[in-house]
């Protein structure tokens, strides 16, 4: 099962993930990295910057983004390009010919998943991924149904995805209608998962993915699947899992020789 890590804050939560990625980093400095988009992984990102400005270096380490809009151009403030660039290559000091986003643009998009998959392939693959959860149940874009053994594709965006997302656009209807994503294959590969999630709007979705069935009708339940993954969330978010003291217990039992994450 997944190791669960209760904390106090988002910004506790991205110090904690940022520790484990420096950790990775010294080890690999040309470490790949798995990068969400969304509000869930900004702590994170925001703790690694701060060690960037503190001497951490991360200009080798090489990123593949979980997921893009399809038709959303690249210049568009939302597109997924623009937000890995905005949020991670820049203030992260990556090398931006390093850092991949799926390719959302019609013209080729049949092929654009598994040009997908070759380059994370020829890139040795991710080491630690990092996951957020939409309110149905959804990791990447790979929506209710989706197959554990799905690999990079286009996806339809369920209208609970698009309504959540409606914030980052002028209203729901300006959200595009398909993405191409990781699949849960893709992502089931990845050496480590980490999933994080904040808010009492995402308990629900992640008590079904740590502790009920394994089903394709709650995709991000196929972290069950991965022997390293470590699902980190704050009290709300945490608030609907049946094992909490278990999960709480075992984090506070941890051996010293099991480090947190990695
Ligand atoms: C984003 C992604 C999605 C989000 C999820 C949660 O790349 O793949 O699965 O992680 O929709 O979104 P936020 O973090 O905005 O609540």
């Amino acid at each position: 099962m997944a190791e669960v890590i209760v904390v106090g804050s988002r910004s506790a939560a991205g110090a904690l993930v940022a520790e484990a990625i420096e950790r990775l980093v010294q080890q690999r400095p040309d470490a790949v990295l798995g990068l969400a988009t969304g509000d869930t992984p900004l702590p994170v990102y925001r703790a690694l910057a701060e060690r960037v400005r503190a001497g951490l270096d991360l200009s080798r380490v090489r990123g593949f983004a979980l997921d893009e809009y399809v038709g959303l151009p690249v210049t568009h403030p939302e597109s997924y390009h623009a937000v890995i660039a905005r949020q991670v290559t820049g203030p992260l000091g990556l090398e931006p010919a390093a850092v991949h986003v799926p390719d959302g643009r019609p013209l080729g998009i049949e092929t654009a998943g598994e040009r997908y998959e070759d380059a994370i392939l020829a890139a040795g693959g991710v080491d630690l991924q990092l996951l957020g959860i939409g309110t149905d149940g959804h990791i990447g874009f790979n929506e209710p149904g989706s197959s554990f053994a799905s690999l990079t594709r286009v996806k339809t965006l369920t209208r609970q995805t698009r309504e959540d997302n409606a914030r980052f656009f002028d209203d729901v209807e300006q959200v595009p209608v398909h993405s191409i994503t990781q699949g849960l294959g893709t992502i089931l590969r990845a050496r480590r998962l980490v999933l994080l999630a904040f808010g009492r709007g995402k308990a629900r979705a992640v008590a079904a993915a740590v502790e009920g069935p394994l089903t394709a009708s709650v995709p991000a339940s196929a972290i069950q699947l991965h022997p390293r993954a470590t699902v980190v969330v704050d009290e709300e978010a945490a608030a609907e899992l049946a094992e909490l003291e278990y999960y709480r217990d075992a984090f506070a039992q941890k051996p010293i020789w099991d480090p947190i994450i990695l």
